[in-house]
């Protein structure tokens, strides 16, 4: 028998592993794992097949030029600022990849990484695997997930190399307000501290408000990794293709981890891609078409025992059942998943320090009947 200690030993399958699974194996509606329960465009389909033919060798390892240059015109003209496509943007193989690049080409054994419970499962992980040593600041359910920016000061020491921050926020749907960015600025200015951004639902903002991107705010900016994703945008999140945007000099260290990762990222998605991102109106009306999911869903529980939770972005609806049930969201979202047959994912999973809430997140990102049938059989259990 070989054996190995093991550089994980704490970790298990993710949650939204376990969840679908339960929800195959159940025949369940799967509100569980973050993905669209529809298809993407047949342009862009059309565009894969078009490049599919003699697309098919090794991308260069920073990206495609003409899939680079789109998104630096398509985030310059959103965000109204400049964007180099050549030194500032790399594209790699989903946010996944971008997350771990970031966090491992600047996060050294013994260097501290901040970050904020509820948080998506990869960051602590990623944040270990470099040798780096997480600090959870726990964000309250009853504060609506926000942060309060002088407990950051205060957990800032001389070994905090980076802080790790998400918004619109999995799994909550809190997202920052311009004050946030502000706020942030004032704690990191005048240190070396870098800034991990994970912005992969930035076209998925709520009631009219703007996605408050740390690109925004030249004291963010100039220490940021921002990590994007197509797959939320454009309803492809098999195609595993996302990107970093980072200042010259960190996006050459993120390059260089990048290049031992993946290398580079397939090359016909790229060129689809490439055109696709031309046209505004492919990720300008994403928030019109989420908040009309999201409302559709969330109204079906007026008058139930479920709370619903504020949503302002993301494909997140968080609902509260306290006033149902004492059980742990842990065993109410197998339950649910069993006896009813609708898959969530309890978000307790998300927090280093399991806070006792009784709350239960639903990806909305299902077609209408699902979220109409899924609401049904929610608000009759008991
Ligand atoms: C907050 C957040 N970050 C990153 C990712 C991963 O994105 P990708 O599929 O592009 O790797 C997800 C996917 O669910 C996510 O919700």
């Amino acid at each position: 028998m070989i054996s190995f200690p093991s550089k994980q030993p704490q970790v298990q399958t993710t949650i939204f592993t376990k969840m679908s699974a339960l929800a195959l194996e159940h025949g369940a509606l799967n509100l569980s794992q973050g993905f669209p329960g529809f298809d993407c465009a047949p342009a862009l389909q059309e565009l894969l097949q078009h490049y599919a033919k003699g697309h098919n060798q090794y991308a260069p390892m920073a990206g495609v030029p003409a899939l680079r240059q789109s998104l630096a015109a398509k985030t310059s003209s959103f965000y109204d600022i400049p964007v180099d496509a050549d030194t500032e943007v790399t594209i790699v193989s989903g946010a996944t990849e971008a997350l771990f690049a970031a966090i491992h080409c600047c996060v050294s054994p013994g260097d501290e990484v901040i970050l904020f419970d509820p948080s998506y499962d990869a960051y602590d992980p990623i944040i270990r695997l470099a040798g780096g040593i997480p600090i959870h600041i726990p964000l309250k359910a009853s504060n609506n997930f926000a942060i309060d920016w002088s407990s950051v000061t205060a957990k800032i020491t001389p070994r905090t190399r980076a802080i790790m921050v998400n918004s619109p926020h999995n799994p909550t749907g809190a997202v920052w307000s311009m004050a946030d960015l502000d706020a942030f600025a004032q704690v990191v200015k005048g240190t070396n501290i870098l800034i991990v951004s994970d912005e992969v639902y930035e076209h998925i903002v709520f009631d009219g408000a703007q996605h408050a991107s740390v690109l925004l705010h030249p004291e963010l900016r100039k220490r940021s990794f921002v990590c994007g994703s197509f797959g939320k945008t454009y309803h492809i999140t098999g195609w595993k293709i996302g990107y970093c945007i980072a200042p010259k000099f960190l996006t050459a260290e993120f390059r260089k981890l990048h290049q031992w990762v993946t290398f580079s990222s397939a090359t016909p998605l790229q060129y689809a891609l490439a055109e696709y991102l031309k046209e505004p109106a492919h990720y300008l009306g994403l928030s019109d078409f989420y908040q009309k999911k999201r409302d559709l869903f969330s109204s079906q529980f007026v008058g139930s025992r479920w709370k619903v939770l504020p949503s302002a972005g993301s494909f997140f609806q968080c609902l509260d059942y306290s006033a149902i049930s004492n059980e742990k969201d842990v065993d109410l979202a197998d339950r649910l998943t069993r006896e009813i047959k609708v898959a969530s994912i309890p978000v307790s999973v998300f927090y280093e320090t399991d806070p006792g809430d009784k709350i239960l997140r639903f990806c909305f990102a299902k077609e209408d009947e699902v979220l109409v049938e899924a609401a049904k059989r929610l608000i009759q259990i008991l």
